[in-house]
């Protein structure tokens, strides 16, 4: 970093906002969050209080507010409000007219475009995609994603702030819908709707041939590595039969639409895929963080390795 950092603002006390909040505290940078939903900024603080001891310094380090303050060239700014495009550039507009010029910008968007999101900025140079996936102090990866105006030392700033959080920024070329992550997951997930939908396979043995199948290896190795390790004239070879028969619909799947019309939301509606209930709920919740940082840590060594 060309400077240190003295404080980031995060915008957005939600799902991703307070994980983000949390990575911050933990690495000993001081947070300001902002939401103007006091109960978010409530259930924030709660949380932070929840997961930092009460007499740990690093809770100190959190202000709640509702409001911006004038913020110094220390500062990043981390956006991550409502993933609504009119929401997000309001955001950007009172983050510019709060901060130095030279402040970093970075937005936590998981796939709309950095220059529609940037529109209208003075200095759209410094604003930068960073998405960050959930839980935000857990997961390595982010994706940097520059916009037409976005500089490569903005770039640079981005990729280096999130090295000193431990993070693992790997930078896109040019921003398109729903980045790398996001397109490579609804193209799964439209294959295995259509699959359902199809009456192929059932939702338990689905889960169960990809989990432990492409799943298991996913977590070693990304697709293209793993994809050489089996060989491409193979790969070629089923590609050559199989893609006209695998599904390219344009519009969401009849299934997901259905699902959602009835309240089907999936574990926090008691029903989607699955049934849900409080038991199964808290089980997963207590499995999930620790069975994640397990693979996480198999998966860091053998990169080292
Ligand atoms: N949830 C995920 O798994 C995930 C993962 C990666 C990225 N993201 C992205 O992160 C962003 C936030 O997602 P989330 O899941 O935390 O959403 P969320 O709905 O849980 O939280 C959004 C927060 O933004 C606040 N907010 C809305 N408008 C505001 C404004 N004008 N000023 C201040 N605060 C405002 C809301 O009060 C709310 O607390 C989105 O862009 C989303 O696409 C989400």
């Amino acid at each position: 970093m060309t400077q240190p950092i003295e404080r980031v603002v995060i915008v957005g006390a939600g799902t991703m906002g307070v994980t983000l909040a949390k990575l911050m505290l933990a690495h000993r940078i001081p947070v300001r969050m902002i939401d103007n939903q006091a109960a978010a900024l409530e259930a924030c603080r709660r949380e932070i209080e929840r997961t930092f001891s009460d007499n740990h310094p690093t809770v100190g380090e959190l202000e709640v507010q509702a409001h911006w303050s004038q913020e110094g060239e220390g500062s990043i700014v981390i956006e991550s409000v409502t993933e609504n495009l009119a929401i997000k550039r309001a955001v950007i507009a009172e983050a510019e007219a709060n901060c130095a010029a030279t402040t970093l910008i970075v937005t936590n968007t998981s796939g709309l475009s950095i220059d529609a999101i940037g529109q209208g900025m003075r200095h759209p140079e410094r604003l930068a995609g960073a998405h960050f996936f959930n839980p935000a102090d857990l997961i390595p990866a982010v994706e940097v994603i520059p916009g037409a105006a976005t500089t490569q030392a903005t770039i640079h700033r981005t990729c280096a702030f999130l090295s000193l959080l431990g993070k693992r920024p790997a930078v896109l070329k040019q921003s398109v819908p729903g980045f790398v992550a996001n397109r490579i997951q609804h193209a799964i997930m439209r294959e295995c709707l259509s699959l359902l939908e199809k009456g192929v396979v059932d939702v338990e043995a689905l889960d169960e041939i990809v989990q432990f199948s492409i799943g298991v290896r996913l977590a070693l190795n990304g697709p293209l590595l793993q994809r050489d390790l089996n060989g491409l004239d193979t790969h070629l070879n089923i590609a050559r039969y199989l893609y006209e028969d695998l599904e390219d619909t344009h519009t969401p799947s009849r299934l997901l639409e259905e699902y959602v019309a009835k309240g089907r939301l999936g574990a926090k509606a008691g029903r989607g895929f699955y049934p849900w209930d409080e038991v199964h709920i808290k089980r997963q919740e207590l499995e999930a963080r620790g069975n994640l940082e397990h693979i996480i840590a198999i998966a860091m060594n053998d990169k080292r390795s």
